[in-house]
């Protein structure tokens, strides 16, 4: 089992969530991702590492509740504890200095960028981060991101804070304006990734994404997170999770995806009903 140190809803439908994981903690990188089973018959589930701390032994992610896995996760208050964590998975960031830097994050992503973002600064990059939301209320991390970028943008879908828009939006501003970008990271739902690329493509910007296909067991022995990247079949969670946007075959991923959508959809209602009836604890 391990350790829940805190776990807070940080603004509507996001949470934040520290765990004692002192092995992954000493290991973590940026880019990098956990495998979590919230309990004994949960599923496993990928999320990416947004911080870590050596000294306390611990790691933090930022998580949405969409489903029952993150419903589970979002019910276990700081003492409480998680069936297993696995990690770090995947290959991290390559990390240099490119130059300019744009990262952008929406949902998880903004917590997914921020160690990207702080390992590019640190690396002597100008780092400009894009954040985006529906609304204000739901933007998190803009001030953490500041201390580690020498830009942050915010965009909003109802343009209540930043510029009125999402991440591609912003993005499209910014290389209309001939702003130089001689790399780009883009973390988040999969269209916004798909939308960056096309955007980047044109201006032969290199557009690195972190794919978030279904994995189980994160190891590459399953073939649960196939993706095609320049026509070669990868897999995430070893090959990646961060590919070539300008590569991904956009319309597998989207197909591959959404293959239990229905089947998830449902469960989630029978675990929401059997909640309403039973009580928080089940
Ligand atoms: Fe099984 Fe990647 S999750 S091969």
């Amino acid at each position: 089992m391990y350790k829940v140190v805190r776990r807070d809803e940080i603004v509507p439908n996001v949470h934040i969530i520290e765990i004692e994981a002192p092995g992954i903690a000493e290991k973590a990188r940026p880019g990098q991702f956990v495998l979590i089973v919230p309990d004994e018959t949960g599923e496993r589930v990928p999320f990416s590492i947004s911080d870590w701390n050596v000294e306390k032994g611990t790691i933090t992610i930022f998580f949405l509740e969409v489903g029952i896995s993150t419903s589970k996760m979002a019910r276990i208050n700081s003492g409480g504890a998680l069936y297993s964590v696995s990690g770090p998975l995947g290959k991290p960031t390559r990390i240099d200095k490119f130059g300019s830097i744009v990262c952008g994050g929406g949902c998880y992503g903004i917590g997914a960028v921020y160690p990207i973002a702080r390992a590019m600064k640190k690396a002597g990059n100008t780092v400009t981060t894009i954040i985006e939301a529906r609304s204000a209320y739901l933007i998190y991390l803009e001030e953490q991101l500041k201390e580690v970028s020498d830009k942050v943008i915010v965009g909003t879908a109802d343009g209540s804070r930043g510029s009125k828009g999402m991440v591609p939006d912003v993005l499209t501003e910014l290389v209309k304006n001939g702003e130089k970008i001689d790399r780009s990271y883009f973390v988040g739902c999969t269209f916004m990734m798909m939308n960056c690329s096309n955007i980047t493509r044109p201006y032969n910007i290199k557009t690195l994404v972190a794919l978030n296909p279904i994995m189980v067991d994160g190891t590459g022995m399953c073939g649960c997170c196939r993706v095609t990247v320049g026509g070669e079949t990868k897999f995430a969670c070893v090959d990646g999770p961060e590919f070539d946007g300008h590569k991904v075959d956009w319309e597998e991923m989207f197909k591959r995806k959404s293959i239990y959508l229905e089947n998830e959809a449902m469960a989630y209602q029978n675990y929401r009903c059997q909640e309403s009836v039973v009580g928080k604890d089940i």
